[in-house]
């Protein structure tokens, strides 16, 4: 049984310097995922060494990919061609990741071999036949457990069909993990999305010499090809970003350039939606690395309002909010959130989790069942619990610097599933987290 962490962040200070956040989460599993099935050796930089990004090497290590690294984010994956993984000897264990679990359900829906992907007590809390009913579509033989969780059991050897595929929620696990199983599909698998979500994968898939076609709505592509091994540079995650962003926006006297952020359009909800707050964010150095756009963002301190956020933002922002609730907390007025409610079947339930906490800490937050209501207010000190989701944890101790008193957050330990090295990097900003 390990330990559980908490922090006691200090109140108040001010946000300042130059800090690289870790490498993107969503791009990191992909990296590592199309690299084990591509052919020769894909050089992968900037990778996130979080341990949801460890679990998926690690499952490919279990079927038969040779990687050396990781090293400083440095990682060379000799892949093992698409046909070419062995039969693991136990479990794929996903951990506390959705992500990797629903996008390897549609690799593996495509081996020859069985396999079994189990996650711990939050993903086996998290449902998992909005891709399990689609590859069954699709010709592939999978079961979940009851309630449509995990663990998910996938026997292989089956012969896949490629489907066309509206799919009910704007979801880009859903959509790259039919858009994987589609590698190994007859014909095309044609997936379209209700409203854009983040397209990493598409564009991964081309970096690897995969055609994949974007139409609108619709996404597709033919079986049948193969990959072939790159270049890959992370750009820094714009969700562990998102918590500096929020941070220095609300601490006075804050001026922080974050570097190398990932500023792909299907991530930059979040710049969207602070700026109609009323931001002060600055996008310099506009480049783009690998297929990605990345930039440096200079953010000041500056006086929020509050605001109904537009619901196409959501899905662009949808990793964000607990780090955007803060910021309405410190907004003048009142923030409405709706359209949200892929927000309960995160890490936790974020709408309750953050809502509970808020109050904790003397803000006015009702939840409604796709959202919430914020009144701008002033943050007491309290303990508060981020019920082991890594993001509400990060998004309270950004509380802080606007608390009147020590902000405590328990259960923090799942901060390392996506930001490894969290505290010493807000420390080197200007936030101090003491660890008990
Ligand atoms: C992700 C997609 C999103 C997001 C998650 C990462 C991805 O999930 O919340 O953190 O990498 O594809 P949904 O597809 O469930 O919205």
């Amino acid at each position: 049984m390990s330990k559980t962490t908490d922090y006691l962040v200090k109140p108040g200070g001010k946000l300042t310097g130059r800090v690289r956040v870790p490498g993107d989460k969503s791009i990191s599993h992909r990296a590592v995922m199309l690299g084990s099935l591509a052919q020769g050796t894909t050089r992968i930089t900037g990778l996130l060494e979080g341990e949801d990004v460890l679990g998926t090497l690690g499952a490919f290590r279990a079927m038969g990919v040779a990687m050396d690294g990781p090293n400083h984010g440095a990682l060379a994956i000799h892949g093992a061609g698409l046909r070419g993984l062995t039969t693991p000897t136990k479990p794929l264990d996903m951990g506390n990741s959705g992500t990797a679990m629903r996008l390897m359900a549609g690799i593996l829906a495509g081996q020859q071999f069985d396999s079994e992907l189990i996650g711990d007590e939050s993903l086996n809390k998290r449902p998992m036949e909005r891709v399990a009913e689609p590859l069954r579509r699709m010709g592939a033989v999978i079961t979940t457990a009851a309630g449509g969780r995990p663990p998910l059991k996938i026997k292989g050897g089956q012969t896949l069909r490629g489907i066309e595929y509206p799919m009910p929620v704007a979801s880009a696990q859903v959509k790259s993990c039919l858009l994987l199983a589609g590698l190994y599909a007859e014909g095309d698998t044609i997936v379209s999305e209700p409203a854009p979500t983040r397209d990493h994968t598409e564009r991964m898939l081309r970096g690897f010499g995969y055609p994949v076609l974007t139409r609108d709505a619709r996404i597709s592509l033919r079986g049948g090809g193969k990959l072939v091994a790159c270049e890959i540079d992370v750009p820094a995650d714009i969700s562990s970003a998102a918590f500096f962003l929020v941070g220095a926006s609300i601490a006075p006297g804050s001026d922080l350039m974050l570097e190398h952020v990932g500023i792909n359009p299907t991530r930059t909800g979040v710049l969207r939606i602070l700026t109609s707050m009323g931001a002060n964010l600055e996008l310099m150095n506009k480049r783009e690395v690998g297929g990605e756009p990345v930039a440096d963002i200079r953010v000041r301190a500056a006086r929020l309002r509050g605001i109904r956020i537009p619901e196409e933002q959501v899905p662009l922002a949808i990793d964000e909010f607990p780090a955007l609730f803060i910021a309405a907390a410190c907004a003048e007025g009142e923030t409405v959130l709706t359209g949200a409610q892929e927000l309960r079947v995160k890490e936790s339930d974020r709408i309750a989790v953050m809502a509970q906490g808020l109050r904790r800490l003397g803000i006015y937050a009702a939840e409604t069942p796709d959202g919430i209501v914020i009144q701008g207010g002033r943050f007491r000190g309290g303990a508060v619990d981020s019920h082991g989701d890594h993001r509400a944890a990060m998004a309270f101790a950004l509380a802080a610097p606007r608390a009147a008193g020590t902000v405590t957050v328990s259960d923090c330990k799942n901060v390392s599933t996506s930001f490894p090295g969290f505290v010493e990097l807000a420390a080197r900003a200007g936030l101090s987290i003491n660890i008990e």
